[in-house]
Formats: structure tokens, sequence, C-alpha cells
């Protein structure tokens, strides 16, 4: 088998660069680059029996869906949320520290001392917050709606800003059909997407939503307003500035900030084939670098890529013009955008605590489509398989002998997280190092959540089943299948 090292560096704390050898086989051979690894024609699986030494694994009885992990690096827990339970891990061995009684859980959100979370209560949505020292000790408790979906089922996300307002992307009614970006919470006045107008939102699956400097933003899927024939789902990314005020009059208790624009990964050719949606993101602050699982339509043919978005042409496509549909039967075109540099200023409106953002609400109401595409940081994906549906991911960055690697760690439908290099280089592309078996064979299910932490070197799995803590390197007895 190929032999590699790789020198580690943890970006866990920022501006810190902690420089660890890890070496991937104990062995003194002379070090090959990650090429080398990548020549190989088929990737190693590592099995279901190979890996259990490796892996600690936590269940408690009856309890399904661990589908939210919440890393407390503060106190070097693991906050885990299932069917209406929340735990409470050490994190070095995923042992239990305190277990709680919840709601089915759908959002959960840790803030300084505090943990947040969201369940769907049987269809009466409700918002816990506790201490997160002592998960017994409940804070506040506030109305679920707007914050958390009714159905379990449905895609939902949130985040809390370092200001304290929770930005919650969800559905507000019981049947699911007012999906809404909606602030709350904090000292911000709350606000939210126009009500039934599916121009802002059709049909939405909220994927993530991240607290970037002046602006919230959101990543998405949803039925694509401006393609006119037939229905067609785009991924989009989508924003609205921190210090959005509302209207007056026009828009009262709406966003005037908020902006969306495409996403686009797909194959370059003649015809591009486009996986068109989005599944799951992973963002990575120090390189303003965003990955995103997309796939093709649920009724289509399973296929599904990794593309990275670089902050700054997510910018330029909300810098850009506008797509504007001027009546319901005309198409979307584009129009110039009236502040083309928008950096959520406001204008005094001589009544204090009354400004407005600098845009015109005239224009807030109508241009919120970009024209332009959000185009990846390569012209094709880092990473295509056909026949697969990928759902999670996180990437990691390690040192190889000349340059930095992302390596990113892939969940599948099926039970596998597949390691494979991110590289721009062309003859690297789709670098598959491994694929380890997460469950014994036979069974098949998603891999549900993902956390990385460089600092600890390991990873953690959310299953339907338990959860799992596995190194990023395994040192020894390297065995691998063919
Ligand atoms: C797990 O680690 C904790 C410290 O975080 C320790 O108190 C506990 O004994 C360990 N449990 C096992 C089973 O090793
Ligand atoms: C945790 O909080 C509960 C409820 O306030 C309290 O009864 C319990 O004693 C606390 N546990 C610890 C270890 O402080
Ligand atoms: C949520 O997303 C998953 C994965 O893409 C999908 O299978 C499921 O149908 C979505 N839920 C709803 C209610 O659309
Ligand atoms: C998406 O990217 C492909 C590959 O680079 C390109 O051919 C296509 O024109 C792009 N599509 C859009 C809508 O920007
Ligand atoms: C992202 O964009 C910035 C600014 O254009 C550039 O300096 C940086 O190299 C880009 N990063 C990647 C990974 O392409
Ligand atoms: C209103 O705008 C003025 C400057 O135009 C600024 O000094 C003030 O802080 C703003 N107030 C709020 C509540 O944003
Ligand atoms: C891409 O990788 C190949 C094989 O390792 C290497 O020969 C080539 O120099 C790399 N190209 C760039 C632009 O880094």
């Amino acid at each position: 088998m190929a032999v590699s090292r790789l020198e580690a560096v943890s970006l866990s704390m920022p501006g810190l660069l902690l420089f660890l050898s890890i070496h991937l086989a104990a062995s003194q051979h002379p070090l090959p680059s990650p090429d080398e690894e990548c020549s190989r024609r088929v990737h190693p699986v590592v099995s279901y029996q190979a890996l259990r030494p490796w892996v600690s694994s936590f269940s408690f009885a009856g309890v399904q869906d661990y589908s939210q992990l919440a890393l407390d690096i503060n106190r070097n827990q693991l906050i885990v949320g299932a069917r209406n339970y929340l735990f409470k891990l050490s994190l070095f061995n995923i042992s239990l520290i305190q277990v709680e009684c919840q709601n089915y859980i759908r959002v959960l959100l840790i803030s300084g001392k505090k943990l947040f979370t969201c369940g769907t209560n049987a269809f009466l949505p409700v918002c816990t917050t506790r201490q997160i020292g002592n998960l017994s000790r409940v804070i506040d408790r506030v109305n679920g709606v707007a914050r958390c979906p009714y159905d379990p089922r449905h895609n939902s996300t949130a985040v809390v800003t370092s200001q304290g307002e929770l930005y919650a992307a969800t559905v507000i009614d019981f049947s699911g059909r007012d999906p809404v970006i909606y602030r709350s919470l904090g000292n911000m006045p709350p606000l939210r997407t126009a009500q039934y107008n599916s121009k802002w939102l059709n049909e939405p699956n909220f994927i993530a939503a991240y607290d970037m400097g002046l602006f919230t933003y959101f990543f998405l899927r949803e039925n694509a307003v401006e393609h006119d024939c037939g229905k067609v789902v785009y991924s989009r990314v989508a924003r609205v500035c921190k210090n959005d005020l509302g209207g007056r009059f026009l828009l009262e208790d709406t966003w005037t900030t908020f902006m969306k624009a495409r996403l686009n990964c797909s194959r370059s050719g003649e015809i591009p084939f486009y996986y068109n949606e989005l599944q799951s993101t992973f963002y990575l602050p120090e390189q303003d670098l965003l990955y995103g699982i997309f796939t093709t339509n649920v009724n289509s043919i399973a296929a599904s890529a990794v593309c990275s978005f670089n902050l700054s042409a997510i910018t330029q496509a909300f810098n850009g013009p506008f797509r504007y549909q001027e009546n319901p039967r005309s198409t979307w075109l584009p129009t110039p955008n009236p502040i083309p540099n928008f950096q959520c200023g406001t204008v005094n409106d001589n009544t204090p605590n009354e400004n407005l953002t600098e845009r015109s609400l005239q224009d807030a109401q109508r241009l919120f489509l970009m024209n332009d595409v959000v185009q990846p940081v390569s012209v094709d994906p880092l990473v295509t398989q056909d026949n697969v549906r990928f759902s999670k991911l996180v990437v990691d960055i390690v040192q190889g002998r000349d340059t930095l690697h992302h390596v990113m760690y892939i969940g599948t439908e099926y039970g596998t997280i597949l390691k494979v290099l991110a590289t721009s280089n062309k003859s690297l592309r789709g670098c598959f190092l491994e694929e380890m078996q997460l469950l014994p064979s036979g069974q098949r299910e998603p891999i549900l959540s993902l956390q990385i932490l460089h600092s600890d070197r390991s990873l953690f799995v959310g299953l339907n089943g338990n959860v799992l803590k596995i190194p990023l390197e395994r040192c020894s007895n390297y065995k691998t299948e063919r």
C-alpha cells in the first residue's frame, strides 16, 4: 500500500498554526506526495472490522436519530441532539456526562455559556435556553414558531450571531407553505422575508446559515423562479444585513436587504451537467472558502459532486446586476445594481432609532435576485461520483510536502465516509484516499451529521443508531482492502 506522511495543521484556534507531524504509516520509506496515492486505480476500502479498534461509540437504549452534534471546545464536550433526547458527552471518549429528555431537537446552537435548542414538541415547536454546564438548568423558554419547523422532516437551519440575535430559516405554518428567514431575540427588531411571496423563497430546503461580518448568509435550494420552462431546483446563497431595521409603510417588519444568487456546481462541457441540489456545506473561515455537496434531483439518476466557493466570488455576485421581473408573465431581465458595493449603510431619518438602510424601499421590494451566478473556485467540481448521494462533509487542512492540502471527509447515504483530496490541480482532481465503512456489511443508512475537531485530530459522526468518534489518522495496523 502507499505510504504517506502528512503534516497536519490545526486551525481550530484562529491565527494559531499548530504543526503536528503525523505518520500515516509506520514506515521509514521515502515520503511520496499525495499524487502517488492518487495514481492508484481503486481507492482503498477500510472495512468495518478493520476500523472498529479505532472507533469509540455512544448510544442510549431506545434512542434514534443522532442528527444534531455541537462541539463545546471550552468544556471539552460534545452536545448531541437526538429524537427526544439531549446528551452531553466527553469529547475524549464520548462517554455520557449528562442526559436530558427533550422534544425532537431540530436546532442546537452553542452561544457562549448557553445552549439554545428548539424542538418540534409534537407539532407545538418550543425553544429552550439552558446553562451549558448543567443542561437541567433552563434559563428561558420561548415559542418555537418561526424558529423551528412543526415537522422534524423539514430542512431548517439557524445561527446565533455574536450579537445574540437568532436567525432562523424554516417554515412558519403547520402545512409548511410559509417559508421564512426570521430574525428574533437579541436587541434588533424582529424581521422576516416577505410572506407568501414565492419570488423571495420558493419551496426552499434550508441547508446552513453563517454569521459573517456585516451579513448573515443562508445556503439553500429552492424552485427556480427565473426558470420559465418546467420545474427546476437551484442552489442559492442568500444574505441580509445584520443592521437591517426593516421598512416603514413599505416592507414593514420585513428585510430591506435580502438578496440571493444562484450557485453553480457543474461539470463543464458543451452542455454542462448541473448538480443543482445543495445538500450540505462546510465553511473554512481561515480561507473564506465554502464547500458544498451538490446532487442531482431525487427523481433522476443519483450523482454527487463537491464544489467550493470563495466568499469573494459570492460578494462579487451580490455587487453585480440584479434580475428583475416586470410583471408575472414577463421574463426575468438583468437590471443595473443601484448600489453596486452595498455595505449595509444606513440613513438617518431624523427620528432617532428609526434609521432605514440606504437601499430604497421600492428597490428592496423588487430587486433581490442577482443576475450573476456564483462560480466555484475550479471550473469542474473538486470531486464527482455517480450512483451515490453524498450527505454531509467536513474539511481538514494538512501540510503536504510543498503545499497545504484540503482533505474532505464526505459522508454518504449508505454509511461510509470518503476521504478525498481537494485540489484545483486538474491532474490530482478527485483523488480518493480511502473509504471508511462505518456500518457492518449489509447495513445501509445515511451519515446524519459530521463534525471535525482539528485540534484533537478527530471526526464525530451522527448516525441513526449511535454517535462515533474516529481519529483522522490511524497510525499502525493500517490495513486496507483493495
Ligand atoms: C472518559 O473521559 C472522562 C474524562 O473526560 C473520564 O472521567 C471517564 O472516566 C472516561 N470514561 C471511560 C469509560 O474511559
Ligand atoms: C443542575 O440544575 C438542576 C436544576 O436547576 C439542579 O436541580 C441540579 O442540582 C443541578 N446539578 C448540578 C450538578 O449543579
Ligand atoms: C430534506 O432534505 C433531504 C435530503 O436532501 C430530503 O431527502 C428530504 O426530502 C428533505 N425534506 C423535505 C421535507 O423536503
Ligand atoms: C456553470 O459552470 C459551467 C462550467 O464552468 C459553465 O459552462 C456554465 O456556463 C455555468 N453556468 C452558469 C449558469 O453560470
Ligand atoms: C479567494 O479570493 C481571494 C480574493 O480574490 C484570493 O486572494 C484567494 O486566493 C481566493 N482563494 C481561493 C482558494 O481561490
Ligand atoms: C442611524 O444612523 C446614524 C448615521 O446616519 C448613526 O449614527 C446611528 O447609529 C444610526 N442608528 C441606528 C439605530 O442604527
Ligand atoms: C499538479 O500536479 C501534478 C502532479 O503532482 C504536478 O506535476 C503539477 O506540477 C501540478 N500543477 C500545478 C499547477 O501545481
